[in-house]
């Protein structure tokens, strides 16, 4: 399975402290927990000896200790210390299953099984006039491309966020140019006419989008500053949608936001994106099929839905089999 080799979004960082913490990803159940060095290790949930669920133990000392008979793993796997055998030496097959884990964008990334795909690129991230917050995670009854579809999709706005981010007194979709890309594809040239395109809007007003598909879960919108803009009012403003798949029908979804704004409270620019988000996720979850459709000809198309025909011919040709049908 192609999915289990790419680097999927499991956890924010900061929720893997002391405790181990459980976590889903593609069906599979994990282990995330924190090492001497404080390094994030992802462990298969399940011990070796017995198949207890190793979440419900603890880490003692740097190592992860099993609930059930105490069996303790370093970073490494290796189990280094059966307490019923307190002499002997667990040799190198005694050991948990490993994965590939790192920190990036706020959250822990996990990759189940070897690749050399690259973890999804947020170009603000490193841009330190931006400020960048996470929002989520929402747990979502819906597969991950259906939602990264949905993101992608500007023909909602005057229905689903209708007085936000659109009106039905203008639903009209200009035409923009879609192009591939290696991870997936760049739509740009997305324009709206937009009541409250954020949390500072004081007046209705034509925005721009460039969207960018990173990968097959995840995707980055920018938003196009407006032209004659002075340096003052050059709202810059990025959104990545990152979408751990835990099953091909439900997802778990986290917002990162890359905004100029230094000054309003993490709680309020939360809330902004939090009812954007709820405003859609009724209207995700009642999608059927909930997984997406790569056969172009399941579903209707128009012109308008041009990035989302090219998001699905970039999964067919990926070969993703994980939330599609
Ligand atoms: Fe984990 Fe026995 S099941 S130590
Ligand atoms: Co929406």
């Amino acid at each position: 399975m192609i999915e289990a080799t790419l680097w999927h979004p499991v956890a924010d960082a900061q929720d893997v402290a002391q405790a181990p913490l459980a976590a889903r990803l593609l069906q599979r159940d994990i282990v995330l927990w924190r090492d001497g060095e404080g390094r994030v290790q992802a462990f298969a949930d399940q011990c070796p000896h017995r198949g207890a669920r190793l979440s419900l133990g603890r880490v003692h000392e740097g190592r992860l200790e099993c609930p059930y008979h105490g069996w303790r793993f370093a970073a490494s796997g290796q189990c280094e210390h059966v307490p019923a055998l307190p002499h002997f030496t667990p040799p190198a097959t005694h050991c948990a299953r490993r994965h590939a884990v790192h920190e990036a964008h706020g959250l822990v990334w996990v990759r189940l099984e070897a690749g050399d795909a690259a973890p999804p690129a947020f170009g603000p991230e490193d841009d330190a006039r931006l400020r960048k917050l996470n929002c989520g995670p929402y747990d979502v009854a819906a597969s991950a491309p259906r939602i990264i579809e949905n993101f992608l999709d500007m023909s909602h706005f005057g229905f689903v966020h209708e007085g936000w981010l659109g009106t039905r007194e203008a639903t009209a979709i200009e035409d923009y140019r879609v192009e591939p890309l290696p991870t997936g594809l760049r739509a740009t040239g997305c324009k709206a006419w937009q009541p409250q395109s954020n949390l500072h809007s004081t007046q209705a007003a034509q925005v721009e989008y460039t969207y960018e598909v990173t990968g097959p879960y995840t995707a980055v919108l920018t938003k196009v500053p407006e032209a004659g803009t002075t340096a003052v009012q050059d709202w810059r403003e990025a959104i990545a949608l990152f979408v751990c798949p835990l099953t091909p029908e439900t997802s778990r979804v986290w917002f990162r936001l890359a905004v100029a704004d230094f000054d309003t409270p993490d709680a309020k620019l939360r809330a902004f994106q939090h009812t954007i988000f709820t405003q859609d996720q009724p209207v995700l979850e009642s999608q059927r099929p909930q997984r997406l459709p790569l056969d172009l000809r399941a579903e209707l198309h128009t012109a308008a839905d041009k990035a989302s025909s090219a998001y699905r011919r970039f999964l067919k040709a990926s070969g993703i089999t994980f939330g599609v049908c």
